[in-house]
């Protein structure tokens, strides 16, 4: 079988086997394929060095090798903070008042790919096939086909694909679309993202489609959406681990008569976070029997902090959560308990068993995890309830979830009430559908599927690009 080399911006570092509170479901269905053909996972190191000087630094552990990077401080700041997450992060989430259009970010990330195929290339051998990861890294394939390689390379992006409108607001956009069109298959989280990217192309770009077959200057490129999920039997494990079940008692223990609502995310302003917080509060206020019988759990670790986006959300949380505790707080109560520190993998999910609600209700998300980590967390017997946006790309499979627009707070309010007064029959019921769209569509079957089209690529499809 032909040997796998992936390239994202963050790689996980190679840990033992097994070590699941570090490593992802992700990495670790990543790192699996990645052993099984002695394959290589390239990114970023996370450092930075004075001048770039495109040594690698390389560990290998349990059969898996990890090359990384590093970057100049120039770089980090054009590419990394400014193209990929002041630029492109923001106008995929469908936040055209956030994004930043500066021909200095685009010209990083454009040096940052050539540097990244630069460094790449000499470890390629011919019979590779190639995975590249997420918005860092869409002109990477066109770089590396510039320097003559003509292994299958796919692309996976782990974001939303925005509106063709919202698309076309991208100075160059159509440059960057290009780039993408050099991979032999391209795929994404859900069928709306895939659609956008198609009615760019056939808008914008006047291409026919045929099926999920689109032929360009010769090359067939595979179109598709490959949800991605969780790895059902390692959250099965850490669900037991000791971590888990003293996460799980210091919820329990610390509000006995009380009714726990969950909210994990990064924090960014594409969760909804701001927009969760008003609903929680509209719902106190229009249901004041619930006062001290319930409260919002929000675990919300810091995230990209150069970033003055983050730094905004993050003042604008501290103030809101303060404001809505000041308002409702009893001596013996306190509604919101807002804590932005990270916590262990298997610590989270004895969060999520112990709590009675999650309140998943990011205004875009690409595809949206920690429900399908929440949903399959919980005791069978007794499951809490899963509130989705309907906008996150999670919410395309999970139609069983208490569905909202996160935008209301009426709605947000009213699906709490919902939510915390549902009789364990209904609750069952939804609960044993979303388990097993979540048991289904996990992170192999999102891996295995993708890499068998990739290969089909290798077998069938692929034409050499023209010179
Ligand atoms: C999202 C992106 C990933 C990214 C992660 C964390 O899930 O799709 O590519 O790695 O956020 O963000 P960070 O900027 O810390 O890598």
């Amino acid at each position: 079988m032909s040997r796998l080399i992936l390239v994202s911006n963050r790689v996980s570092t190679p840990k033992a086997r097994g070590d699941e509170v570090s490593q992802g479901g992700l990495a670790v269905a990543l790192s699996a394929a990645l052993r099984e053909t002695g394959g290589i996972w390239f990114g970023w190191s996370g450092e930075t060095i004075e001048t770039f000087s495109g040594e690698i630094n390389r560990q290998s552990a349990d059969g898996v090798t990890i090359a990384t990077v590093d970057l100049e401080p120039q770089d980090v700041d054009e590419y990394y903070n400014g193209y990929a997450n002041r630029t492109l992060w923001p106008l995929f989430h469908y936040r055209i008042d956030l994004a930043e259009f500066d021909l200095q970010f685009g010209a990083g990330y454009e040096r940052v790919n050539d540097r990244f195929a630069a460094t790449v290339a000499p470890l390629i051998e011919p019979d590779d096939i190639i995975w590249v990861h997420d918005y860092h890294l869409i002109p990477l394939g066109q770089r590396l086909r510039r320097k003559g390689l003509r292994n299958p390379m796919g692309f996976f992006l782990h974001i939303p694909w925005p509106p063709y409108r919202l698309m076309t607001a991208l100075p160059f956009h159509r440059r960057l679309v290009e780039s993408i069109l050099e991979y032999d298959v391209i795929g994404f989280q859900t069928s709306e993202w895939l659609d956008s990217f198609r009615h760019y192309l056939v808008t914008e770009m006047g291409l026919k489609i045929d099926g999920d077959i689109l032929v360009y200057r010769g090359r067939r490129i595979k179109l598709g959406a490959y949800p991605i999920g969780i790895d059902g039997a390692q959250l099965d494990r850490m669900v037991t681990t000791h971590n888990a079940q003293e996460a799980f008692k210091t919820v329990r223990r610390s509000a006995p008569n009380q009714k726990t609502v969950i909210g994990v995310d990064r924090l960014d302003y594409s969760k909804g976070l701001i927009e969760r917080f008003q609903g929680y509060r509209y719902f106190l206020e229009h249901y004041p029997d619930w006062h001290s019988k319930v409260f919002l759990l929000q675990i919300a670790p810091p995230s990209r902090g150069e970033v003055h986006t983050y730094e905004d959300i993050r003042k604008q949380l501290d103030e809101l959560s303060g404001r809505i505790n000041g308002a409702f707080a009893h001596v013996d109560w306190v509604p919101i308990r807002y804590v932005n520190q990270a916590y262990p993998r298997d610590g989270l999910t004895g969060f999520y068993r112990a709590s009675d609600v999650a309140l998943v209700t990011p205004l875009r998300d690409g595809m949206n995890l920690v429900a399908k980590e929440f949903v399959a967390a919980q005791d069978p017997e007794d499951p809490g309830v899963l509130i989705l946006s309907k906008f996150a790309g999670a919410a395309e499979a999970m139609g069983r979830a208490l569905l909202v627009n996160p935008h209301s707070k009426e709605q947000i309010s009213k699906a709490l009430e919902r939510a915390l007064t549902m009789p364990l029959s209904e609750r069952r019921d939804r609960w044993e559908a979303l388990n097993d769209v979540v048991r289904k569509e996990d992170v192999t079957a999102w891996r295995d599927t993708f890499l068998a089209d990739l290969r089909q690529a290798e077998d069938k499809l692929f034409f050499a690009t023209p010179p």
